[in-house]
């Protein structure tokens, strides 16, 4: 959510920020804009819309310089405007700021400063920051940032630059990411490592309360009080410089991921899987089996996708481990007081790491002395850092801002996890073989499901004008129904609900007619003739229905309008086959509606804000 992106060295520094942007535009794509700096003089070029608006721009109107800072927006204090776009300036043009996060008590700042005769340009809580450090600067402007920054309530990661201070950059965290990091031709700052692919080895990510201070020749990190804190620096996530961050020859990035999973899912299970002992096994759990055999409850906590990843995850901790398991959104537990007692661990799933409400959430569950885990894609991003121990997902970066490798990555883990639990409880050895053969042969069923495309895209051409849709599923595969529903609404703006399959008759039933398709999820198994029942209840008042299935497929054509056939796999392995007809039709939905899939609207990749 919002990205921010720095450069100070012995290159024009333009085409460095301009590219650092285009890394970081799934974070927002609202505005984006720079500041680069000449002698004594600031030139700032800012744009509302894509990031090409803003190379138009700066084409006609190039930035000098070999410094500067730039930022893509994702908008939470006013609308898409040039005006709100940042960097963000003093009335005098001497400072330049770029921001991501929320100055919470930026009304009462706007008010004081206005009181002083400073004239508002923006609608933003950002531009108080460049007011009052303006107001602060007397030649010095790392002083300046520290003093503005004790009167400011809210998150921050930010960059700034003085048109007096040539060369040099400011940047500043308090619970919004940023990283630091030395390339050959400069020194670089950013949101996250995905924008530093190439340029450096090592990064060193600020924590919070740190101030940066970056010029060409040195660079040095400061505490609250400006004393020098050493820097801790640490290799650039290697999938990162290996072309994976680009969309290759697919369309888009959506695709590419979707196409990747088989891939993905074998490198989470890569060296995981033990033979000798039929378990699961992990590197940074950071707890011994004595403690895990000690464990009571888990609550598991994230976000969206990451959430139903954390429902199927119940479903797969309480069948394999037989534990206790809530799922809680973050944004909602972070302010509840659940009874927790030692023996409860809390379990934050996240593809980014940086979700600001699961990242509250887990930092809650520190403070009271709870252990906590975390599933993150990101490595060394601060969820990963600040959890007590944990799995990564090694799924590779998710630039698609709809998340589909890391879900199933996701519930791939949390299979492991829960394998692993249960081996250390009651699962037998022979269940434990069973249960790696079965994971072994996934990628492969992943691969067969993939191969419903094109039966997907006719389903999508005939489907697609719909405006509401409902997709049903029942056990593992109601969060699917979930998911599935999620990656239509949010880049085919089409409305869909998931519901239990069961459930629909208590309400949602009323919405349905000839115009509203359903998405029933139909595994073989012991739901299969309960959900056939529930596509009857469907089918007798007109609705058309659409049946993803790996039962008998002829009982399922009976009924349904069309079928998608995935490959029957166990029980707790089916969200991972079923979402893939899934996310294709989202896409190709999409696709025909003319949606931009890789940024659906109002959407960013890292929501770093509450
Ligand atoms: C949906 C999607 C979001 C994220 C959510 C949490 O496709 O991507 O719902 O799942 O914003 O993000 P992470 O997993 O990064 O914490």
């Amino acid at each position: 959510m919002c990205g921010i992106i720095g450069f100070t060295g012995r290159r024009e520094a333009a085409p460095i920020l301009l590219e650092g942007l285009r890394r970081l535009e799934y974070r927002g794509y609202d505005s984006s804009g720079i500041a680069t700096g000449t002698g004594r003089q600031l030139h700032i070029r800012k744009k509302a819309g894509r990031l090409q608006a803003l190379q138009r721009l700066i084409a006609e109107y190039p930035a000098a310089g070999c410094y500067g800072i730039g930022h893509t927006r994702w908008a939470t204090h006013g609308g898409a405007t040039d005006r709100n776009a940042h960097p963000h300036t003093d009335q005098t043009g001497l400072i330049a700021v770029v921001h991501n996060g929320v100055i919470e008590n930026y009304l009462a700042l706007r008010q004081q400063l206005q009181s002083q005769g400073v004239i508002f340009r923006s609608e933003t809580d950002t531009e108080v920051l460049a007011h009052l450090i303006a107001h602060y600067y007397h030649g010095d402007l790392v002083s300046a940032v520290r003093q503005a920054l004790q009167l400011v309530r809210g998150t921050y990661g930010l960059a700034v630059v003085s048109r007096q201070e040539p060369g040099l950059i400011v940047a500043a965290r308090w619970g919004s990411p940023l990283v630091v990091g030395q390339g050959t031709e400069g020194r670089y700052l950013a949101s996250d490592t995905n924008a530093l692919s190439g340029w450096v080895e090592k990064v060193h990510y600020l924590e919070d309360g740190q101030i940066c201070v970056l010029t060409e020749q040195e660079w040095d990190v400061l505490d609250q009080r400006l004393a020098s804190v050493p820097f801790v620096l640490q290799e650039l996530p290697s999938d990162l410089n290996d072309g994976q961050a680009d969309k290759g020859e697919y369309p888009h990035f959506m695709l590419k991921e979707i196409y990747e999973q088989p891939e993905a899912l074998t490198n989470a299970m890569r060296g995981r899987l033990h033979e000798a002992d039929a378990t699961a096994h992990f590197g940074g759990l950071n707890l011994t089996a004595a403690q895990l055999r000690q464990v009571e409850r888990i609550i598991i906590t994230g976000c969206g996708t990451s959430y139903y990843a954390g429902l199927v995850g119940e479903y797969l901790i309480e069948d394999l481990a037989r534990l206790p398991v809530e799922v809680e959104y973050a944004s909602e537990l972070r302010y509840r007081h659940p009874p927790i007692d030692p023996q409860t661990i809390l379990l934050a799933i996240t593809q980014s790491g940086e979700t600001a409400d699961t990242l509250a959430a887990l930092r809650e569950a520190n403070r009271r002395g709870q252990t906590t885990l975390a599933i993150c894609n990101v490595v060394g991003s601060s969820i990963a850092r600040e959890a007590h121990g944990g799995v990564y997902l090694h799924a590779g970066p998710e630039i698609g801002v709809a998340s589909t490798k890391a879900f199933t990555a996701q519930c791939l883990v949390l299979t492991l996890l829960a394998l692993y639990l249960g081996r250390l409880r009651h699962l037998s050895v022979s269940q434990g073989q069973r249960i790696l053969r079965e994971l072994q042969a996934l990628p492969e069923a992943v691969r067969q499901a993939l191969q419903c495309h094109d039966s997907v895209k006719t389903l999508a051409e005939k489907y697609s004008h719909a405006t509401n849709m409902l997709y049903l599923g029942r056990q593992y595969l109601y969060p699917v129904a979930l998911e599935g529903a999620l990656k239509l609404k949010e880049i085919s703006y089409i409305h869909a609900e998931g519901y239990p399959a069961a459930e629909m008759k208590h309400g949602p039933i009323a919405l349905v007619d000839e115009q509203t398709p359903s998405v029933f999820l139909v595994p073989s198994g012991p739901v299969f003739d309960k959900v056939l029942a529930n596509m009857q209840e469907i089918k007798a008042r007109g609705g058309p229905i659409i049946a993803i299935t790996s039962g008998n497929e002829a009982e399922v054509a009976a009924i349904a309008d069309d079928v998608i056939a995935v490959p029957a796999v166990a029980e707790y392995l089916q969200p991972i086959v079923t979402v893939i007809p899934l996310q294709l039709l989202a896409y190709e939905m999409a696709l025909l509606r003319g949606c931009d899939v890789d940024r659906p609207r109002n959407l960013a990749k890292s929501v770093t804000v509450e």
